[in-house]
């Protein structure tokens, strides 16, 4: 064969290979892609399983096991309009629905109102004892006294339940159904952290109103989190002024949660998601699970070596919030060693990823960038700082956001 033939096969062959490659390529990316998007569909949480969870609700209301102020509205009311379920699957549920026209979120941390412990105790004869109601409000004030200082000790049994819950529990009282009805309801709310601490902070201007409940499911404000609070991966080119405003209203935030509520407020899970930014471009905290008064804080730390000594100082951390371990007595130390300051620093001013380039902060105005630069760095490193340290960070942080020269690119 001539050396020309040859050459024609050789290539030939090789073309056949290069097509062979390409197609198994495709088939091989395809194959991931789809694999990847059958995962993250797995992982989020099902609209018909989130209707099916509403529906429910309802049929108990109806019923009159399940009470609370806008069981009406979500049951009875065509103009309630269910949009989509908002989180993955193991997380709470959480539920962007239409009333009125208005955006809300519904929220319960489990699927049904039968999932959370009940109150009082079974009978051998299959009875069920309910407490009195002087009994219950007892409990209720305890329980939170103990996970959110939430201190009834000054007004009425009844005042204090109807502060913590959405209907007058008086109206209940002439019927044993009906009362243990709203016992339960209010029951199912207080074993969820966020709606306590939501109640607890409701004048806060930086957390969404509880707007009303139903069984274990409480309404709040829509207040969906903002890609300007994510760090990208393509970064810069958007409003500096707007996320330096965004900024502000995040040291107020913080400011707020030291100065407010008589003891210290801890945000413990700080990361882009669990910010919301209302339309009046305020910061608003809308997981709000971690969030904890500093006597609860101190609590979950001695928690954490209740059953064990600890051996480093990373067993201690409750999510965000540090502590030290005392290698001596094997237990964690009461009081945190960082801030709220410094976690907002860390984890949403900068990335912890690529630091500056990247978080709310990235690509600032050249006449503030190294001054800038230089602050940020000093409040990622606020670990066990003094009072007066962190002062100074935050007015520093806070001239440089309205610096004049700092608001035009
Ligand atoms: N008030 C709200 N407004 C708008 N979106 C919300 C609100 N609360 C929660 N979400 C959305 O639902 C997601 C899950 O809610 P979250 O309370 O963080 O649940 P989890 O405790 O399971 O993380 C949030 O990341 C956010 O996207
Ligand atoms: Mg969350």
């Amino acid at each position: 064969m001539s050396s020309f033939m040859w050459s024609i096969l050789l290539y030939g062959a090789r073309k056949c290979a290069l097509r062979k490659f390409c197609f198994m390529f495709v088939v091989i990316c395809t194959t991931l892609i789809i694999a990847v998007v059958l995962i993250l569909w797995s992982l989020h949480c099902s609209n018909s399983e989130a209707r099916a969870i509403i529906r429910d609700l309802c049929f108990h209301h109806q019923r009159g096991a399940v009470l609370g102020s806008m069981c009406v509205n979500i049951c009875e009311k065509p103009n309630f309009i269910f949009k989509r379920c908002m989180n993955y699957n193991e997380g709470k549920q959480v539920y962007h629905v239409k009333l009125n026209d208005n955006d809300i979120v519904l929220k319960s941390e489990r699927r049904s109102f039968y999932n959370f412990p009940t109150l009082g105790y079974d009978l051998p004869n299959g009875s069920h004892i309910f407490p009195s109601l002087q009994e219950f409000s007892r409990i209720v004030r305890e329980s939170l006294w103990l996970n959110a200082r939430f201190n009834f000790s000054h007004i009425s049994d009844t005042t204090a339940l109807n502060s913590i819950w959405s209907m007058q529990f008086q109206q209940f009282v002439g019927s044993s159904e009906s009362l243990h009805a709203a016992m339960l309801s209010l029951w199912s709310l207080l074993q969820q952290d966020e709606y306590v601490m939501l109640v607890r902070l409701l004048h806060n201007t930086h957390f969404p109103h509880v707007l009303g409940t139903c069984g274990h499911f409480y309404a709040i404000d829509y207040i969906p989190s903002d890609a300007i609070l994510s760090p990208r991966l393509v970064t810069g080119g958007d409003d500096w002024s707007l996320r330096a405003h965004v900024a502000r209203q995040f040291l107020e935030l913080a400011a707020s949660l030291d100065r407010d509520f008589g003891e210290r407020v801890h945000i413990c899970d700080v990361k882009a998601d669990n910010f919301g930014l209302g339309a009046d471009l305020g910061v608003y905290v809308i997981d709000a699970d971690s969030v904890l008064v500093d006597s609860r804080l101190r609590a979950e730390f001695a928690f954490t070596t209740s059953n064990e000594n600890c051996s480093s100082h990373e067993a201690c951390s409750f999510f965000d919030c540090l502590t030290l371990c005392n290698f001596e007595t094997g237990w964690c130390q009461p009081q945190r060693i960082n801030s709220n300051l410094q976690v907002i620093c860390r984890d949403i001013f900068t990335s912890r990823l690529s630091n500056a380039r990247r978080g709310l902060l990235r690509s600032p105005p050249t006449a503030i960038a190294n001054r800038l630069a230089v602050i940020l760095k000093e409040c990622v490193n606020l670990i066990s700082a003094s009072n007066e340290q962190e002062t100074y960070i935050y007015s520093q942080l806070d001239s440089l956001l309205n610096a004049k020269g700092a608001q035009q690119h």
